[in-house]
């Protein structure tokens, strides 16, 4: 510890000059680090902006396919995949559906010269495909309808498969069941599928700033929310329970949700795990430095690389944002 105090201490000296700045810099943030999140909806040349998510697109296959062209040429380090079924119904079935709308996403990105640069990660969840929005098997009890969490893992379980073997490099379960990730882990392995990492959102909390992707992606609940399986945002040593969890159950990696609200918690899991972590700065979050560009209160440009810097800082190695193509481009 330098326990010399001013004058002979002066921090200012190491604030000079762009050089000196960048020198001592402790925190980086490259295009590498960025995972960019593409919605995949059925038709063809079609591109529909979503309202709550300026510059967001639905997109059909072949317009997501020049996304990924355009984020390899970025240098972003992949892309996280949700679908728009063409219908949906109490199951889910278009999740596991091998001809589903992600799946063949995934067969026509990987047949790219983008997917070579690229990891194509795949989110598996029930709530895009399910006719009730909610994210496992909904069933009618006494006291009224409950996500039932045990016969949801065999429906996440093949949807995980039926993903990885589209081509998805990575798995991502978002749906928050308990047991999902060992469930998906076994199923994986009894299909030949033993070298696709599960990317955990293990520490994924109910959150108000989840509002404009459930436009993006159609996926809000039908009724009730999602705070019977996503955790109560008071909670930071049960976000390391999750993370326990889910490592124990065979997690490669972890993702931490929301980002900016939750920072501590990306912090103490850095602290506490050795495995690499995910942060995803959500719509929301998005959402809401868009309408403060809009009204010109807020420097884009600044605000962007500033809220992306702030959540690698807290611990995160790579980062889920709307903004990866802006900020790649601010940074190249
Ligand atoms: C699916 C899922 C959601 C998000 C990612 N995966 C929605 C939800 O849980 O309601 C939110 C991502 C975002 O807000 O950008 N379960």
């Amino acid at each position: 510890m330098n326990t010399m105090s001013f004058p002979q201490t002066r921090m200012r000296r190491l604030r000079r000059t762009d050089s000196l700045r960048a020198l001592v810099r402790e925190t980086t943030l490259e295009p590498g680090d960025l995972i960019y999140p593409l919605f995949l909806c059925p038709g063809e040349g079609v591109r529909r902006e979503v309202g709550s998510m300026p510059g967001v697109f639905n997109l059909s296959v072949d317009e997501a396919v020049r996304e990924a062209e355009e984020a390899a040429r970025l240098g972003l380090g992949g892309l996280l995949l949700f679908g728009l079924p063409e219908t949906k119904d109490e199951q889910g079935s278009g999740a596991w559906d091998s001809n589903g709308i992600v799946q063949q996403g995934l067969r026509a990105l990987k047949q790219s010269a983008a997917a070579k640069s690229l990891v194509l990660i795949a989110d598996v969840c029930l709530c895009e495909y399910t006719s009730h929005g909610h994210c496992g098997v909904v069933v009618e009890t006494p006291s009224g309808f409950e996500v039932d969490n045990d016969p949801s893992l065999d429906l996440l379980s093949r949807t995980a498969v039926s993903l990885a073997k589209a081509g998805a490099d990575v798995v991502a379960p978002s749906d928050m069941m308990d047991g999902r990730v060992g469930a998906i882990r076994h199923a994986l392995d009894g299909e030949g599928c033993a070298d696709t990492p599960i990317l955990s959102y293990a520490s994924k909390f109910a959150s108000a700033f989840y509002g404009p992707f459930r436009e993006a992606a159609d996926s809000a609940p039908q009724f009730g929310d999602r705070r019977s399986y996503q955790m109560d945002g008071a909670n930071l040593r049960e976000a390391m329970r999750e993370i326990d969890l889910d490592l124990g159950e065979g997690a490669d990696m972890i993702l931490m949700k929301p980002a900016m609200p939750y920072l501590d918690v990306i912090r103490a899991a850095r602290e506490r795990v050795g495995v690499p972590i995910g942060a995803y700065q959500v719509s929301g979050e998005y959402s809401m430095l868009q309408a403060a560009f809009q009204k010109g209160w807020l420097d884009r440009d600044r605000s962007i690389l500033e809220s992306l810097l702030g959540i690698r800082r807290a611990g995160a190695d790579f980062i889920v944002t709307y903004f990866a193509k802006d900020a790649a481009k601010l940074l190249n």
